[in-house]
């Protein structure tokens, strides 16, 4: 079953916040903005920023009103999510906490690097999602549904 906006969700944060996350696998990171007279210019390299050899680019768009998406972990997958416009909020869950976070910024990244369940909502009519990842596309990997992820979990803590 999917946990989206469960009332136990303890800490609704932003990414602009400096606090710790208090779910595990989840960093932040600041890209250097170059900008000048006409604008603000952000350049992303593989192992040089971002922690990893970039194999994949996604990015989501034009999402209807309403969409609630992802509801997934990934096994074997890491991935910097970056909202290179508007906004949009993540349910993300280790299996023992979950936290909220809005991605508004695109200066900022979010780095997920290990199991995070992850539902994706409030997406703004302008939002553009991008998601940079270490390994190309392979369905074998994701985990859709909610009880085998915590099966998952508990298996990697075991
Ligand atoms: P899906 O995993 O449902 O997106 P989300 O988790 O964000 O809700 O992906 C939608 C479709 O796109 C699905 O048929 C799988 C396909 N897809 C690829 O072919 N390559 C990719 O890199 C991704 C992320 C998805």
């Amino acid at each position: 079953m999917a946990v989206l906006l469960e009332k136990s969700v303890p800490v609704t944060d932003t990414i602009a916040s400096p606090r710790k996350l208090n779910v595990d696998f989840v960093d932040f990171i600041d890209f250097r903005v170059m900008g000048d007279h006409r604008g603000s210019l952000i350049s992303l390299e593989g192992n040089n920023g971002i922690p990893f050899d970039i194999k994949r680019v996604y990015y989501i768009f034009e999402t209807t009103h309403g969409t609630v998406r992802g509801f997934h972990a990934n096994k074997n997958s890491n991935k910097v999510m970056i909202c290179t416009s508007g906004s949009c909020k993540f349910l993300l869950d280790d299996g023992r906490r979950k936290q909220v976070v809005t991605l508004d910024n695109p200066a900022k990244g979010m780095y997920v690097h290990g199991l995070i369940w992850r539902e994706i909502f409030d997406f703004t009519p302008d939002c553009v999602l991008m998601v940079l990842a270490d390994t190309v596309y392979d369905e074998r990997e994701y985990v859709r549904n909610y009880q085998d992820f915590l099966r998952e979990v508990t298996a990697s803590i075991a």
